[in-house]
């Protein structure tokens, strides 16, 4: 047995890095020593990560505003995320959006828009980095899917749909890049108390006593919740885990309530 390992030191890009789940993912990561790129359509939210990642771990940290959307712009964020951190070892792909709307309400623009976002983005991102991901040692991905990849919710089927696509992405990536050192692995959360889950909480009075008391453990995740799974999948204690689908939802889709 040998001591705990928690590299590699290798910069890692994380999507959505502004807000809720990938600003925390970012900052557990910096916390660690590992530099770090916070991508957002809020370039002013991901600035300011950025700093502050600097400021309170001393790490390599770019602010990058982009909407992952736009894949022309892949290169040159790449490009500026390598030169600040270094080298690029590492993605966490957290950027997402809710996009309502039951089957038989469903418009197309918001099916485009959720797919793109969540899966369309994931997956030439996941190309882009290639170069990058193999040239260093103890690379990995982690998509941040849902639990609605694995139950699901009428009034979500883009965001649905969007999500299992995700965990087909991260098992075919994995198969693919495991060869050349790279692991590709998602992180399915429960109900997480994010911006994106406070609308859900304020559609009435009892919504957060409702939620909580769907969960075993009898409260809503926070964002350092799946902020430690994803940093235990970019580390080495993880070496041997690819193309797995790592739930941290508290508990509630694994049993009957
Ligand atoms: P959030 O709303 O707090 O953060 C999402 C971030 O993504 C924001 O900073 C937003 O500006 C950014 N973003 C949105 N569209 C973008 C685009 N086109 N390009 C670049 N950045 C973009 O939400 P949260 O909860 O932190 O969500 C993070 C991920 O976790 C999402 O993929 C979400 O689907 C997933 N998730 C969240 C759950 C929850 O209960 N909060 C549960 C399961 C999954």
């Amino acid at each position: 047995m040998t001591t705990s390992r928690t590299g590699p030191d290798t910069g890692v890009v994380v999507t959505g890095a502004g807000s809720g789940i990938g600003r925390s993912t970012l900052l557990a990561l910096a916390e660690v020593g590992r530099p770090v790129a916070a991508w957002d359509v809020n370039g002013d939210a991901a600035h300011a990560v950025a700093d502050e990642a600097r400021s309170r771990f001393g790490v390599g940290a770019v602010g990058v505003g982009i909407d992952v959307r736009d894949t022309p712009a892949f290169d040159r964020s790449i490009a500026a995320s390598r030169s600040a951190m270094g080298s690029v070892g590492g993605l966490v792909h957290a950027a997402g959006i809710v996009g309502a709307g039951p089957i038989d309400a469903l418009d197309e623009s918001t099916w485009d828009a959720v797919l793109a976002v969540h899966l369309r983005a994931a997956a030439l991102l996941i190309r882009a980095l290639v170069p990058d991901l193999v040239s260093v040692s103890g690379s990995a991905v982690v998509l941040v899917a849902s639990i609605e990849a694995l139950i699901s919710n009428e009034r979500i089927p883009a965001y649905s749909a969007a999500k299992a696509g995700m965990l087909g992405l991260a098992r075919a990536s994995a198969a693919r890049l495991g060869p050349q050192g790279v692991r590709v692995n998602s992180v399915c959360p429960g109900f997480i108390d994010t911006p994106m889950l406070r609308p859900a909480l304020e559609r009435e009075p009892e919504a957060r006593a409702i939620y909580e008391r769907r969960v075993p453990l009898r409260r809503l995740g926070r964002p350092e919740d799946i902020a430690y799974a994803a940093r235990f999948l970019l580390s080495d204690d993880a070496a041997y885990i690819t193309a797995a689908e790592l739930v941290v939802d508290g508990g509630v889709t694994r049993t009957a309530f």
